[in-house]
């Protein structure tokens, strides 16, 4: 049973306050868990709460959200059974008593949701995947390196927030993540040479001054050859280009870190379409805005069966609107964040609703983390097969990757690599 449940302010990846959570069971059993933070996050995201004091951080504080996990929080889920997690998370719903978290913060729920997960696992002696995914959990993920950062990730000229290689061709996650540095240094060697400098974005990726957004692609396939792969049967790409924040309250999409041009939705579909037949690319996130529904069916239409098409802003982890989706036929695949929804029962129910439907699914981290690895633990107990933290660079993004390292060293002969397998499309 809970006995303590404390919270405290701490400082994220990029210097911005967020909420740390230990919970203490009877037993002794202690549970830790810290908050990531998007900068590009969706309308429809729960709430993360900010003291809005300007004195304080620039409004940032969470102190408010601390005191809800060390009064009311804290206060109803003493005693409660800590292996219960629906039950625990239910609770802070109900006592928060909104849709979107207002009340009680999503920071804060989410903190003790976590933490409660981990201080059970911990109690039931078990490591957390197996915990979180049963005893038969092995599969290890591909890891989507996000190696060029542009958009609101970066002060660039690259519109496109993320462009990652997936190693899809290593036989094993360890493999995966050699072959992901490799390509990540040469990269850096190629950016040089070209006189572009190699300082990096939020999430580890290089910023370049690039001159068009396609240079992205082009630099990394160079990298990818020049650390003696091969684009495609070895290494994939993956866009993020989070256009929700490009998009425009007349429907089109403006490109405005580059050339200010404009673009409509079927301008846009055009592009991917454009690049999916240059590159290997097995994946497109947010290819159109969370506003743009109609859009986001016509390109699943045209590019559904080619591509993996993954709603991040679209979908923002939440069960309601991923229902939502399958049935309008938006997208398909389910980016995973569990501070989008808050909670880990409602992280896991978006996961089994997205896989219910036949939609893959891709664990991801924020751009604001800290240095917790619960989503790497994540994955593996979802069987999510793919994940995405960041670049192999910053402390806070290879927390995850080595954690995921160190499952694959203890699953030994058990653990398999997702590899291409995890973006293989159903033949249609
Ligand atoms: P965010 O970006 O964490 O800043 O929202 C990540 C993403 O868009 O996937
Ligand atoms: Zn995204």
């Amino acid at each position: 049973t809970i006995q303590t449940v404390h919270g405290r302010e701490i400082l994220d990846s990029r210097g911005n306050p967020t909420v740390e959570v230990d919970v203490t069971l009877a037993d002794g059993s202690k549970g830790r868990a810290g908050v990531p933070s998007g900068a590009s996050t969706g309308i429809r995201e729960a709430i993360e709460l900010r003291d809005g004091d300007k004195q304080r951080y620039g409004g940032k504080g969470v102190l408010k959200a601390v005191e809800n996990v060390n009064t009311t929080i804290a206060d109803a889920l003493k005693g409660m059974d800590g292996a219960d997690q629906a039950a625990i998370d239910n609770k802070m719903l109900e006592l928060d008593g909104t849709e979107n978290k207002s009340t009680l913060g999503a920071n804060a729920i989410l903190g003790v949701s976590m933490a409660v997960a981990r201080a059970a696992a911990i109690a039931k002696g078990q490591p957390l995947y197996q915990y979180l995914g049963g005893a038969d959990a092995h599969l290890l993920p591909a890891p989507c390196f996000n190696i060029i950062n542009g958009g609101a990730h970066a002060d660039n000229s690259v519109d496109f927030q993320e462009y990652m290689i997936v190693p899809v061709g290593a036989p094993t996650f360890r493999e995966s993540l050699r072959m992901g540095a490799e390509v990540y240094h040469a990269l850096k060697s190629i950016l040089k040479q070209k006189g572009y400098n190699s300082n990096v974005g939020d999430e580890g990726g290089f910023a370049p001054n690039l001159k068009a957004n396609i240079e992205a692609i082009e630099v990394i396939l160079a990298g990818i050859e020049k650390a003696g792969l091969k684009p495609g049967d070895d290494v994939a790409i993956a866009l993020d280009p989070a256009t929700s924040e490009l998009y425009q309250d007349d429907g089109s999409y403006l490109f405005y870190k580059s050339d200010n041009s404009k673009k409509s939705s079927t301008e846009m579909i055009e592009i991917w379409e454009s690049w999916m037949n240059q590159f290997p690319i097995v994946s497109i996130e947010d290819g159109l805005g969370e506003q743009d529904w109609e859009g986001w069916q016509q390109m699943t239409t045209k590019l559904g069966s080619r591509v993996q098409l993954v709603g991040d802003d679209a979908f923002v982890t939440n069960p309601a609107i991923i229902k939502k989706a399958i049935a309008d036929g938006v997208g398909n695949s389910t980016l995973v964040k569990v501070n989008q929804i808050g909670s880990v029962t409602e992280t896991l129910a978006a996961i089994s609703d997205s896989r219910a439907a036949g939609y893959t699914f891709m664990v991801s981290h924020r751009s604001g983390e800290t240095p917790d690895d619960f989503i790497a633990d994540l994955s593996v107990a979802t069987a999510s097969g793919q994940i995405k933290t960041g670049a192999p660079c910053r402390g806070e993004r290879l927390a995850k990757y080595n954690q995921l390292l160190r499952i694959e060293e203890e699953l030994g002969s058990k653990a398999k690599y997702a590899g291409k397998t995890a973006f293989s499309r159903p033949v249609t």
